[in-house]
């Protein structure tokens, strides 16, 4: 068994535990200590059985754990990897059990894969991908390093997802290029390229917004 931590302690993280749990569950492999995150009102909480251990930094205290991002906001992903990289951390690899990979897949580090999602052929997951639960990905899809794709999505053959994305609950990606940065909300139809950095929404998918969307991904999730 080897320890895990999960990084941040909102929604996601706790869907993250869950998953460690039903990993578990099939094949004991998780020893999973709790959480850090940087919310000062919850640190010695116990939330559903697991303790909020400390902060963000106290990662360095942990030198033979592994961790995996619990957070769904790209931006705050990339920032907790960034923080703690100077302690040389191991990173978690989770899978839920109900879910069949091909051989031909290529998933990087601290890839995670939610519960009946369905990846299909020579699909590339870079590192710190996170696909939720019950999304489905054609062949020869493409998800860069971060980004994030929220449940029920589907994305068809040789879609590509640039970094840091955001793929919100029930869209349909065709066979186009989503640029770094780009959110795309939630129920869309993506049905050509998206420029890099914008919010795209509707169907068809138009552009509602240059950068970041205006309103928080997560009410849970702190960046402080
Ligand atoms: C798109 C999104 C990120 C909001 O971005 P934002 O920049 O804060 O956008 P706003 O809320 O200011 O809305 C701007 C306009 O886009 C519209 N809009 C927002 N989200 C939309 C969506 N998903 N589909 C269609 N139109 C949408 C709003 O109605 C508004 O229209 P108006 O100007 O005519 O009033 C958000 O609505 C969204 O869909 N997030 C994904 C949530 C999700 O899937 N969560 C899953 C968690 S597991």
């Amino acid at each position: 068994m080897k320890d895990l931590i999960v990084l941040g302690a909102g929604g996601l993280g706790q869907e993250i535990v869950w998953l460690a749990e039903e990993i578990n569950e099939s094949k004991p492999s998780w020893n999973i200590l709790g959480y850090l995150d940087d919310n000062s009102t919850i640190q010695g909480n116990v939330i559903h059985g697991y303790p909020v251990l400390g902060k963000i930094d106290d990662s360095r205290n942990y030198p033979g754990a592994y961790f995996f991002l619990g957070v769904g906001d790209p931006r705050l992903r990339r920032k907790l990897v960034d923080a703690i990289t100077r302690y040389d951390p191991k990173w978690a690899t989770l899978i839920s059990p109900t879910v069949r990979v091909h051989r031909s897949n290529k998933l990087g580090t601290g890839v995670g894969i939610g519960r009946y999602s369905d990846l299909t052929l020579n699909c590339d997951i870079d590192d710190f991908a996170y696909v939720n639960i019950h999304v489905v990905l054609g062949h020869e899809v493409t998800i860069g390093e971060f980004s994030v794709i929220d449940p029920n999505v589907c994305i068809n053959g040789e879609g590509i997802i640039g970094r840091n994305c955001l793929i919100g609950a029930n869209s349909f990606v065709r066979d186009v290029n989503v640029g770094d940065g780009v959110t795309v909300g939630a129920g869309s139809v993506v049905v050509k390229d998206v420029e890099p950095d914008c919010v795209v929404a509707g169907v068809p998918a138009r552009v509602i917004r240059m950068g970041s969307p205006r309103h928080t991904l997560s009410k849970t999730e702190r960046t402080d």
